[in-house]
Formats: structure tokens, C-alpha cells, sequence
């Protein structure tokens, strides 16, 4: 199948965009909607094809040979690389971090053979020189956790999606959402912490300056994908009320922060909030 016809038949664009209500921010004259990629599709979801969507075009149009990236072993990017090449016929290799492990380890990574992705295992130390093995240099390669130049141009079209607002409200992992985002939209962009990481964000901004996004590191949590039990009442919560499942990693950390920004006085009464649902609810 090609990506065209992938898209068009199996993927669910564009994605809705839903309000939701709660005293606290109506009261104020705030309104607060979801863009709802999570719905896109059950395994490439969220941002997993606005990211892979220009690396697959790219494969398309020159003599690759396939599409390479690196993660660890339940890298939700490594996952939806190995279904979408499984669906399109496209060779999938994925660097895979830990020497210990081998494709029965978990059910993410014997799914992922299963869909004909190759894998290396490499230790530690190797994965972080991220070395491409021989024999895959023609391979379209994809920076961890799709970090990269075309996965921020993906967002220009998630961007053409959403009608206007004061402020957009995302997640930040590797950064290449929120820089995107920040890119084809004129408004604030929140851009809420995730991990330990914002000196690496930092770095990516020398590179993408983007005066418009507002990075917010106040809502990490302790240690990355710590699941707290603040946090994870909170998704419970969210999920009993509006009916959207969110998890305690990302989407989590990010309606928390929004709720709480919103609670705090951080948002001008009567604005217009829109905020990403990137997915990765299992
Ligand atoms: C569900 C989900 N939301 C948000 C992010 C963060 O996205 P980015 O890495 O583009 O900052 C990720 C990680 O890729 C993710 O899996």
C-alpha cells in the first residue's frame, strides 16, 4: 500500500477536536479543547505519524532501502516504525538499547519482529554513539525517539487543523512536537516537561529558536515515567469525567499542568486553549 492510500484508509484525519467543561476554567470565561490524536489511529497514533509521516515520504521518493531509528525496549516511536513498515512493505530496523535482550525479552519487541522489524541489541555504552551497523547506509535513518528536521516539519499539518486559539498545550519528550507546533503556529505554545531533559531542549532551540513556545519543567515529577500516585488519580479522574484516557507519562503530566496553570491564575480569563493529545495510552 502506499502512504497516500495507508492514510486515507486506515488512519483517522483529520483528527476531531473536542471541548471540555469543568467550573474552574468555565467560570472564568476559559475554554479548553482536546485535539484528539490520539484517535488517528490504535498503534500509530498521537504524534507517532504527524513525526514518521515526512520520513516515509522520503523513503518513498528516493532509492532507500528502508527506515532505520533507535529506542529502548518499549519505545512507543520503535513500535509504531515497525507496524507502519510492516503495513507499507518498507524494510524496518530498529537499534535497540540493552545487549541483554532479544526479541522474546517483552511483548513489545516480539510484536515488533513478529511485523519483520530487524533488530540489534547493543549495550549501553554502544547505543550512545548511535553507530549505524553495516550494511544500512542507504537506510533513511531516524534520531531517537523520531527527534528531527522533517519530524517537526510533520507538524504543519497538525497545525492546519486547529482552529484559532490563545494558547497550545503539548508535551515534551524530544522536543520535536512542541518545536513544530511552535513553528506553524503564531500563538503561545506550552511545551510541558516530561523529562529531565530541558538542557537537551535547550540545545534543539539554538538550532530552532522559537521565541513563542514557553518550555515549563515544573511538572516532571521526580524521576521520568515515575508513576505517581497524584498523577496517576489524576489520568483516573480525567478519564471517568470527559471520557478520554490519558496516561501518567505524557498527556498526564501535560492536562495536569494545564489544569494547573489554569488554577493558578496563569491564563487570562476568556482565552482559548487547545491541547495535544499525542497518544501513548496502551
Ligand atoms: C505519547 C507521547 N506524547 C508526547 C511525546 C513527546 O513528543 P516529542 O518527543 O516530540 O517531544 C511522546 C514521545 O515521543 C509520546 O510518546
Amino acid at each position: 500500500m502506499d502512504i497516500a492510500n495507508f492514510e486515507f484508509n486506515a488512519l483517522h484525519l483529520p483528527s476531531p477536536i473536542e471541548e471540555i467543561y469543568d467550573e474552574c476554567w468555565n467560570s472564568k470565561g476559559i475554554q479548553v479543547f482536546v485535539k484528539r490524536d490520539d484517535l488517528i489511529h490504535p498503534i500509530i497514533s498521537g504524534n507517532k505519524w504527524r513525526k514518521l509521516k515526512k520520513y516515509l515520504q522520503t523513503f518513498s521518493l528516493n532509492t532507500h532501502s528502508g527506515l532505520l531509528s533507535f529506542g529502548g525496549a518499549y519505545s512507543n516511536h520503535l513500535y509504531a516504525l515497525a507496524y507502519v513498515g510492516n503495513s507499507l512493505g518498507i524494510a524496518t530496523v530498529g537499534i535497540v538499547r540493552g545487549d541483554e535482550l532479544y526479541p522474546a525479552s517483552n511483548a513489545y519487541l516480539s510484536q515488533m519482529n513478529e511485523w519483520g522489524m530487524q533488530m540489534h541489541f547493543i549495550s549501553r555504552g554502544t547505543y550512545r554513539e548511535k553507530q549505524i551497523p553495516e550494511g544500512y547506509e542507504d537506510y533513511v535513518v531516524i534520531a531517537e525517539g523520531g527527534f528531527g528536521e522533517l519530524a517537526i516539519q510533520g507538524m504543519e499539518e497538525l497545525v492546519s487543523e486547529i482552529p484559532a486559539c490563545d494558547h497550545i498545550y503539548t508535551a515534551i519528550g524530544t522536543g520535536a512536537t512542541a518545536i513544530g507546533i511552535a513553528q506553524y503556529y503564531n500563538g503561545t505554545v506550552n511545551g510541558i516537561l516530561t523529562l529531565n531533559n530541558k538542557t537537551e531542549i535547550e540545545d534543539h532551540l539554538k538550532f530552532y529558536p522559537r521565541p513563542n513556545l514557553m518550555i515549563d519543567d515544573q511538572y516532571i515529577f521526580g524521576k521520568y515515567a515515575k508513576q505517581t500516585i497524584l498523577l496517576d488519580q489524576f489520568c483516573e479522574e480525567f478519564r471517568t469525567k470527559y471520557n478520554i484516557a490519558i496516561e501518567p507519562i505524557y498527556t498526564g503530566r501535560m492536562f495536569y499542568a494545564l489544569v494547573d496553570h489554569i488554577k493558578n491564575g496563569h491564563i487570562a480569563p476568556n482565552t482559548k486553549l487547545v491541547a495535544i493529545h499525542t497518544g501513548g495510552v496502551k
